[in-house]
């Protein structure tokens, strides 16, 4: 018998708390340095935007940083998807290092959901980890992406494949950002708040399907209400859930079909109206199959009609998106697992549902 070997442990048990306050009123971009100032999340800040952000609020938000007495450079990348690449990070690294940013400092994420994940991952990996604050400026960002510290590059071939989870000290969410904001991402973000409210909250869902003119009119109040709703959806399964082993992925609803279709159409439509297909698809299927009971879909079909997504018919070939489906990296082996309604703001995660259903339920958005 050897003698036991040597062993020397390493303890390391410990309790976290991540937790953070997602701050939200029409106007608080320009009372984000003030808070700042007195928070004090870093000695000096990296203000990271995007060529659309930069122009619109980062060149504000510097001048502000600056004026309170807060050391802050502003970094810029090119706006579109195309910057949350491992080189765009890499890069970032290494203007931070250039600018002698050190893991006293933080970072902020000024813009969409692009500058949101690349500017996380930044903070999380440079120096090991810096703290980092989000200032999203997108509908998705502010209902989405933000809440829930995933953050992420995408590599080659493999959307979000380098990240980590690395939570934000604080979100501060300007619902005022919006009014810039084209029209096709303002849908692209209502679809996501309608996800919240068909897989969690039928109050949620009223008042979405009684405030449509509202909302889509970007009403303050009525903007400010549901941003405030559907980040609290997605906080209570972060919670649950963070690390996303169970719960978490019933905010995959509508993402299954969803991704495939956007990979069908070569990215040419945004996320959140590609995941609106997604939603009538598997609700079809789920109706068919005595899943949804007939009100209920009907109710569904009618808050994506109220917000006009998903209406127009698409020309794509049902096997092609249903073979794109089986590649997505969220479908399990051969069984695509779906988030299926069984009410308004009920789900569940199943593997068994019948895929020649589900194609047959393509039928109903394609031309
Ligand atoms: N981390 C997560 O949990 C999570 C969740 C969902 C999506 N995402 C990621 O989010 C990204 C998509 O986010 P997005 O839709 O915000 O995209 P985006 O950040 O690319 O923004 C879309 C466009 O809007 C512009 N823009 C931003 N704010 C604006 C404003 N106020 N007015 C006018 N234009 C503005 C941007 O410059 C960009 O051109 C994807 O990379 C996706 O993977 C992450
Ligand atoms: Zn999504």
């Amino acid at each position: 018998m050897p003698a036991p070997a040597r062993t020397v442990r390493v303890s390391l048990t410990r309790t976290v708390d991540d937790s953070y306050d997602i701050l939200i009123r029409p106007g608080l971009l320009a009372e984000i340095a003030a808070d700042l100032a007195e928070a004090r999340f870093g000695q000096a800040y990296a203000l990271i935007c995007d060529s659309t952000t930069e122009e619109l609020f980062g060149r504000r938000l510097l001048a502000d940083l600056t004026s309170r007495g807060l050391p802050a450079q502003l970094f810029g990348v090119p706006a579109g998807e195309a910057s949350k690449s491992i080189e765009t990070f890499a890069g970032l690294l290494a203007s931070l290092k250039t600018a002698r940013f050190t893991r006293k400092d933080c970072v902020i994420a000024l813009g969409g959901g692009m500058v949101g994940d690349l500017s996380g991952f930044v903070a999380g990996c440079y120096m090991r980890g810096l703290p980092f604050v989000q200032i999203p400026t997108t509908l998705l960002a502010q209902v989405d992406s933000s809440v829930g510290g995933k953050v992420a590059v995408n590599v080659k071939d493999g959307k979000n494949y380098c990240g980590l989870f690395h939570q934000p000290r604080r979100v501060y969410i300007d619902p005022t950002t919006l009014s810039s904001l084209p029209r096709d991402q303002l849908l692209s973000g209502l679809a996501e708040v309608l996800k919240h409210a068909l897989i969690a909250d039928r109050s949620f869902y009223d008042f979405l399907l009684e405030n449509a003119p509202a909302v889509l009119g970007l009403a303050p109040e009525a903007v400010s209400h549901l941003v405030a709703t559907s980040c609290a959806i997605k906080a209570k399964v972060v919670e649950a859930d963070e690390r996303e082993a169970g719960l978490r992925m019933i905010l995959n609803y509508g993402h299954t079909i969803g991704h495939a279709i956007e990979d069908a159409m070569a990215y040419a439509l945004p996320h959140g109206q590609c995941v609106a297909y997604g939603m009538r698809v598997v609700a079809r299927a789920a109706r068919d199959l005595d899943l949804l009971p007939e009100p209920d879909y009907q109710a569904h079909e009618t808050l994506l009609d109220a917000y006009g997504l998903a209406t127009e018919p698409l020309r794509l070939d049902p096997d092609r998106i249903m073979t794109l489906a089986l590649g997505d990296k969220k479908a399990g082996r051969d069984r695509l697992v779906f988030v299926v309604p069984r009410a308004i703001g009920r789900v569940e995660i199943r593997d068994d549902l019948d895929h020649a259903a589900v194609t047959r339920a393509l039928g109903h958005i394609l031309a």
